[in-house]
C-alpha cells in the first residue's frame, strides 16, 4: 500500500515547486488556539524540519493584518497569503524573491487554497491511520483477553474432572504401599505411581490457579509476617550466589487472602528471578502501603480491564488504581531483564523462554490468576540487562482480624469409631473415600446426591457426627446448600467439605465455611484421616 504524504511532506513538496521557479518561500501554521503561529517550512532550512516556537500573532505585521481579515499583504518582492480550508485559517504562505510583481498574486492565491486544502487533507489520513492503528491494538488486545478466557475455561474444565482421577489414583496407590511389607519388590513401582500422580496433581493445580476456578480459603493475613516466614523456604530455593534482601513497611499490612497461595505468588516470582541471574545477584523482596485518593482512578489498568489481561507493558502507574488502601509486594531482581516481546506474553500459560525441561511456562500464569482471583493486580516493569520488578498490590484488609499468615502444624494421622455421612458423586473418589474412613474404624455410610444426603439428616441428625460433602454435586441440592443446612442445625454434625474447583463457588461462600473445614482435591488418605479427626476433636 502506498503511504499517503504526512502533512510535513506536503510542505516540503510545495517549497520545492516554488523552488524550482526561483521563488523562497515559508510556510506557517496557526496553533488550535489561533493565537500563535509557527514556522513549519522554510526554503532556506530545507531539508532541516525548522524548530521554531511559535510566535505569536501580533508580532508579525503581515499575519497580523491577515488575521484581521485582509486577504493577502503585498510587499515589493514579497507576498503573504492565508492557508483558508473552509474559511479557518490553517496558516500563512509567505513567498519572497526580488521580481515578484502584483501580476502574480492571483495565482498565488490559488496556489494557496491548493496547498491548504492539501495539507488539510494528508493532516485527516493521518488521523484516520493513528485511529486505525488504535483500532487494531484494541482489537489484538481484545482477542489476546478472549484466548486467555478459552484456555482458561479449557483448563478449569479438565482440571476439575482430573482432580477427581488424581484423587483415585493416589488414594488407591497409598493404600497398596501401606499394606505392602516394607521388602516388598513391588513398593518401587507403587512409590514410583505416587510421584507422578503427585506431580499430575501439582501441574492441575496450577491449571486451576490461571483459569481462577482455585478453590481459595482465603483469610486475612499479614504480608509482612508471612514473607518473614518464608525466608527459611525460600534460602535453599535461590542457591548461594544470590542475595536475598527485604525491606517492610513497619506497620502489619493485612490483606485477605489464602496465605498458602500468596506464598507460591512470592515462589514463583522469586524462582524467576534466579533463574534471571545465573551468575548471582540481588533479589530485593518489599512491602508497602498506598492509599489512593477518590478521584484518581479513573483511568482502568489494564489488568482492570474485564476478562481482560494487563500486557506487561508498559509500567503502569500506581495512581490508576481505583481509590482505596492497598498493600503493596514487590519483587526486583538485577537479572537479565526481558525485551517487549516476552513482556507482552508473560502471563500466558505455557509460555516460556527457558529450555525444553527448565520451565513449564505456568509459573506467571499462576501468580496472574490467584492474584486476580484475589481481588488484586499485577504489573511488571523490565528492560533487557535492567533487571525486573514485578509489584503485585492487593486491597488492604479493614477489619481489625488478628492472624500472623502462618500456616497450621501437621497433626498425626489417627482414626475413630465416629459414624460419618459421605456425600460424593464420583464413584471412584467416594469408593475411595469410605474405603479410608473404614479402615480406620469409623462407621461410613455414603450417598451420591446431595438431595439422598439431606433426607438422611433430616430424618435423624443426630445419626452422623461428621458429614463429608463434596461441595459441588449435580442435582438440586449442592454441597454448599447441605453444609449450610449442617452448620445451622446447631446440635448437628460437623462439616468436612472437599472441592477441587471453584466454578461457582465465591469467595463469600469460601469465606462462609468454618476454618479447617475445607479439604482441596486431590488428597491422599493420611491427609483426609487427619482432617476428619482435627474437625471431630475441634472444640
Ligand atoms: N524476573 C524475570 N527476569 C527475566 N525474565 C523473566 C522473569 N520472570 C519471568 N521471566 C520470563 O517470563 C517467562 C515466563 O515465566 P513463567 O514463570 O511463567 O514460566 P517459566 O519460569 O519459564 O516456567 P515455570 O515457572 O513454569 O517453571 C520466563 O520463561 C522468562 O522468559
Ligand atoms: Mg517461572
Amino acid at each position: 500500500m502506498e503511504m499517503a504524504p504526512s502533512p510535513d511532506e506536503v510542505f516540503v513538496t510545495v517549497g520545492r515547486e516554488l523552488g524550482r521557479i526561483g521563488l523562497a518561500c515559508t510556510l506557517a501554521l496557526v496553533d488550535p488556539t489561533g493565537g500563535q503561529a509557527r514556522t513549519a517550512y522554510d526554503s532556506r532550512e530545507a531539508g532541516s524540519a525548522p524548530a521554531a516556537p511559535g510566535l505569536p500573532l501580533e508580532a508579525v505585521d503581515a499575519y497580523r493584518r491577515i488575521a484581521a481579515g485582509e486577504p493577502y499583504v503585498f510587499s515589493p518582492g514579497s507576498l503573504v497569503a492565508p492557508l483558508l480550508f473552509e474559511d479557518r485559517l490553517l496558516g500563512f504562505l509567505s513567498v519572497r524573491s526580488a521580481d515578484l510583481a502584483e501580476e502574480a498574486i492571483p495565482a498565488l492565491k490559488v496556489f494557496a487554497n491548493e496547498i491548504a486544502a492539501a495539507w488539510r487533507k494528508a493532516q485527516l489520513v493521518r488521523d484516520l491511520e493513528e485511529s486505525l492503528r488504535q483500532l487494531r491494538l484494541t482489537q489484538e488486545q481484545l482477542l489476546q483477553s478472549q484466548k486467555m478466557e478459552a484456555v482458561g475455561r479449557l483448563a478449569g474444565g479438565v482440571a476439575h474432572d482430573f482432580n477427581n482421577q488424581l484423587t483415585a489414583i493416589l488414594g488407591y496407590a497409598e493404600i497398596l504401599l501401606m499394606d505392602c511389607p516394607p521388602v516388598d519388590s513391588r513398593r518401587a513401582g507403587l512409590e514410583e505411581i505416587v510421584k507422578a500422580a503427585r506431580r499430575a496433581a501439582d501441574l492441575t493445580r496450577q491449571l486451576l490457579a490461571f483459569s481462577r476456578k482455585q478453590v481459595l480459603q482465603p483469610r486475612v493475613v499479614d504480608l509482612n509476617g508471612l514473607i518473614e516466614d518464608m525466608r527459611g523456604m525460600l534460602r535453599p530455593l535461590l542457591g548461594e550466589d544470590v542475595r536475598l534482601e527485604t525491606s517492610f513497611e513497619p506497620a502489619p499490612l493485612r490483606v485477605r487472602a489464602d496465605p498458602t497461595q500468596i506464598q507460591q505468588v512470592i515462589v514463583n516470582l522469586a524462582v524467576n528471578s534466579r533463574d534471571a541471574m545465573p551468575s548471582g545477584g540481588i533479589i530485593h523482596l518489599a512491602t508497602s502501603s498506598l492509599r489512593v485518593e477518590g478521584g484518581q482512578g479513573v483511568r482502568p489498568l489494564p489488568a482492570a480491564r474485564p476478562g481482560g489481561l494487563p500486557s506487561g507493558l508498559p509500567p503502569p502507574e500506581l495512581a490508576g488504581l481505583p481509590a482505596g488502601q492497598y498493600c503493596l509486594l514487590s519483587v526486583r531482581d538485577n537479572g537479565t531483564g526481558m525485551d517487549r516481546d516476552t513482556l507482552s506474553r508473560l502471563y500466558e500459560p505455557f509460555f516460556t523462554t527457558k529450555a525444553q525441561g527448565k520451565g513449564t511456562g505456568l509459573g506467571l500464569s499462576t501468580v496472574y490468576g490467584i492474584v486476580t482471583q484475589s481481588g488484586g493486580q499485577i504489573f511488571c516493569s523490565s528492560q533487557p540487562g535492567e533487571g525486573t520488578v514485578f509489584t503485585i498490590c492487593l486491597p488492604r484488609d479493614g477489619s481489625e482480624e488478628k492472624s500472623n499468615g502462618r500456616s497450621g502444624t501437621a497433626l498425626p494421622v489417627a482414626g475413630g469409631t465416629e459414624t460419618i455421612l459421605v456425600v460424593e458423586d464420583e464413584e471412584a473418589v467416594r469408593e475411595l473415600v469410605r474405603r479410608t474412613l473404614a479402615s480406620a474404624g469409623y462407621a461410613v455410610q455414603t450417598v451420591s446426591t446431595g438431595a439422598e444426603g439431606l433426607r438422611l439428616l433430616q430424618a435423624d441428625c443426630q445419626a452422623f457426627r461428621l458429614v463429608l460433602t463434596d461441595l459441588l454435586l449435580p442435582g438440586g441440592v449442592s454441597g454448599l446448600d447441605l453444609a449450610g443446612w449442617v452448620l445451622t442445625a446447631g446440635q448437628g454434625p460437623r462439616l468436612l467439605c472437599v472441592s477441587g474447583y471453584s466454578e461457582q463457588l465465591s469467595a463469600e461462600a469460601m469465606s462462609a465455611l468454618p476454618p479447617g473445614s475445607f479439604l482441596q482435591k486431590p488428597f491422599s488418605p493420611s491427609e483426609l484421616l487427619r482432617r476428619v479427626r482435627a474437625v471431630l476433636d475441634a472444640v
